[in-house]
């Protein structure tokens, strides 16, 4: 199934190292991201996979729950979290699903066949609390992902669905944000930036991040 941004994703039930979870009963109100990886017991993996247990507050202040993903089971994540946590010095605090059949990682399209045989490339899909799909990426197996990019991503997406802002190249939390070209009233550009706006060119203004 190829899913576009802002599509509806589709639920499922599937076995995780912390019991059976339904995706949209187990997100709730919160925002999502389900990242898949290739294996169990590789290097990378166990990198990245640690790397985002130490980022679980930073996601959490942001209302997000995180969900891996590979097509070992549940025995096999098990077996490998003890692993993780030893060698990346951290306690892995989010489920890992199991996907043996392989019925999310053909749902979601995280099979790339030409590029890994039969196993799950690195996917990322960041889902909103109404289940719409904000951002995909996916990343070959020998590329660890740079999870800081992630949360980066979510504070642009938050934002800018709360203030009529975009926010430009290489921005992080707290930088000046673009003014989006579609307000031109004097009026409500005084309402909508109390803080002011520079007007670089007539569609290049900046502002300070609204929010802050
Ligand atoms: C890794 O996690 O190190 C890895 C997994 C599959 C293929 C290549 C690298």
């Amino acid at each position: 199934m190829t899913l576009r941004l802002g599509d509806t994703v589709p639920d499922f039930t599937q076995n995780s190292t912390e019991g059976e979870i339904s995706l949209y009963d187990w997100a709730g109100d919160s925002w999502v991201v389900l990242f898949s990886h290739p294996a169990d017991f590789t290097p990378v993996c166990t990198t990245e996979l640690g790397e985002v247990a130490k980022l679980k507050p930073e996601f959490e202040k942001r209302n997000v729950k995180v969900l891996a993903l590979s097509v070992d089971d549940v025995d096999s994540h098990k077996g490998w979290l003890g692993d993780i946590n030893e060698t990346q010095k951290t306690t892995v605090n989010y489920p890992i699903l199991a996907d043996p059949d392989k019925k999310v990682s053909d749902l979601y399209d995280m099979i790339h066949p030409n590029a890994l045989n039969t196993l799950t490339i690195r996917t990322v899909f960041i889902i909103d609390p109404n289940k719409k799909l904000r951002l995909n990426f996916t990343y070959p197996a020998s590329t660890g992902r740079n999870f800081d990019e992630i949360l980066r991503v979510i504070d642009s997406l938050q934002l800018t669905d709360n203030y009529q802002v975009a926010t430009p190249v290489n921005w992080k939390d707290g930088d000046d944000c673009v003014v989006v070209p579609s307000i031109k009233d004097p009026e409500e550009l005084k309402a909508k930036f109390p803080k002011g706006y520079e007007e670089i060119k007539p569609y290049l203004r900046m502002t300070p991040q609204p929010n802050k």
